[in-house]
């Protein structure tokens, strides 16, 4: 099972293999982590993911499917971009925001991967209330990452303390 660590800081600033970027269906860029990896990793990125649009992902990319590009200037190898679901109160939407950490994990170590660096997806803009999200994060990357022996590492990048606290108190025995 690979290493789980905990990062407090910027995910564009993460020396990984793989950054996962919390897209949206367009792949056409964002804000938030979305916004941060296109501004620092530069057009490349976005013209690959125009040239998805153009082909296999005509329609989009849909809610938990992943795909790779390029990282572009970012200092990691590629970027896989990854849509969560936005939160509801009143539909359990789980099983998809686990999609996008399982299909992130698998897209990475299709590529070869052997370290993977996640922001907490679907907590900013798609409003997922985040000890959820660290709970749904956690129990799917230790499950999925004892089937995939290439991936060693695998970075919570949270952007801010109370997404970090989050995420250890989910950690936590
Ligand atoms: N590094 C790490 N984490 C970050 C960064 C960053 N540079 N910037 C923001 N975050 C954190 C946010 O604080 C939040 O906890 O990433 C988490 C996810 O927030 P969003 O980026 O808003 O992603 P999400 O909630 O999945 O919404 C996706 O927002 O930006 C648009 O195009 C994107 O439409 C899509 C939607």
């Amino acid at each position: 099972m690979a290493r789980i660590e905990l990062v407090l800081g910027d995910i564009t600033e993460q020396h990984v293999d793989v950054v996962v970027n919390a897209a949206n269906s367009s792949l056409l860029g964002g804000g938030g982590v979305d916004g941060a990896i296109h501004r620092k990793g530069g057009p490349d990125i976005l013209a690959e993911c125009r040239k998805l649009r153009a082909g296999h992902y005509g329609r989009g990319l849909r809610t938990g499917q992943a795909v790779a590009t390029t990282a572009g200037r970012l200092p990691a190898k590629w970027v896989v971009h990854t849509v969560g679901p936005v939160w509801s109160p009143t539909e359990d939407h789980s099983g998809l925001l686990a999609d996008c950490y399982r299909n992130s994990l698998r897209a990475a170590a299709d590529l070869g991967a052997r370290t993977i660096a996640f922001p907490a997806i679907s907590t900013g803009v798609y409003r997922w209330p985040i000890a959820s999200a660290a709970r749904v994060a956690l129990t799917t990357v230790a499950e999925v990452s004892s089937d995939l022996p290439t991936i060693a590492t695998v970075h919570f990048v949270l952007f801010d303390r109370a997404a970090y606290d989050a995420f250890r108190a989910a950690t936590a025995p």
